[in-house]
């Protein structure tokens, strides 16, 4: 499992963590949620005070904080200068924020350096948006993971005991709307990527299909 390398990209509430744990767990690889990495950055910008707003501003604040991220599938860390941001970076005030902060070139550039270290020589499973396209394009497994607005709103709703499944679909679109119009790194489907829609299956069903094909190619 030394050099393998599998990419997990798709939309938002794809079930992309869920399943690249597992897939992870089975394969006996280690896991990086870059994007735990994008919103330690819209945390520490937002603690800051720094106007998320301000492209410029974002910037140049940008190579300050120290992440580092926990890469055990079954106990994933994040921290920021030390501190575990693993529940604040869920809140909706970073999820309101991380969007246009990743659109950032000096955001991505910055976290591309730290996701490319933590890869390393490989036995990773890496969830973002951007992993098979330029990340790691050479990566010897590339998955799109997607699913449909319903499926995706319901699902992370539940997750997170919430009732309210309209305004979580908003957020969810909100969020695919800006990170597949940036001009930097936007999210597609990465050439050679393999499409898994997940709207009717289940995680088990989509974890088995992952590790079928990095069965077939490794
Ligand atoms: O995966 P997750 O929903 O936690 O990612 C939060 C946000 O981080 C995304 O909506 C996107 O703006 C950004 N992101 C990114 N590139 C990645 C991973 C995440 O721009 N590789």
């Amino acid at each position: 499992t030394g050099s393998l390398v599998i990419a997990v990209d798709g939309t938002s509430g794809s079930g992309k963590s869920s399943t690249s744990r597992g897939v992870a767990d089975r394969l006996g690889l280690r896991y990086l949620d870059t994007g735990a990495m994008f919103r330690a950055m819209t945390w520490w910008l937002l603690r800051e005070g720094i106007d998320v707003g301000d492209t410029a501003a974002v910037a140049a604040a940008a190579g300050r904080p120290v992440i580092e991220s926990g890469t055990d599938p079954l106990a994933p860390t994040i921290t920021v200068d030390g501190i575990d941001v693993s529940v604040e970076i869920r809140g909706d005030d970073v999820n309101a924020a991380v969007s246009p902060v990743s659109a950032v070139p000096e955001v991505r550039a910055r976290l591309l350096d730290l996701q490319r270290e933590a890869i390393g020589s490989g036995g990773i499973v890496v969830e973002g948006r951007d992993i098979g396209s330029v990340v790691w394009p050479q990566a010897e497994v590339k998955v799109y993971l997607s699913a449909d607005p319903d499926a995706r709103a319901q699902r992370r709703t539940a997750e997170q005991g919430g009732t309210d499944v309209a305004s979580t679909q908003q957020s969810l679109l909100e969020r695919d709307r800006i990170d597949s119009g940036r001009a930097t790194a936007p999210l597609t489907m990465a050439e050679g990527a393999v499409h898994v829609d997940s709207t009717h299956l289940s995680l088990a069903e989509v974890i088995d299909r992952i590790v079928e094909l990095a069965q077939e190619r490794r």
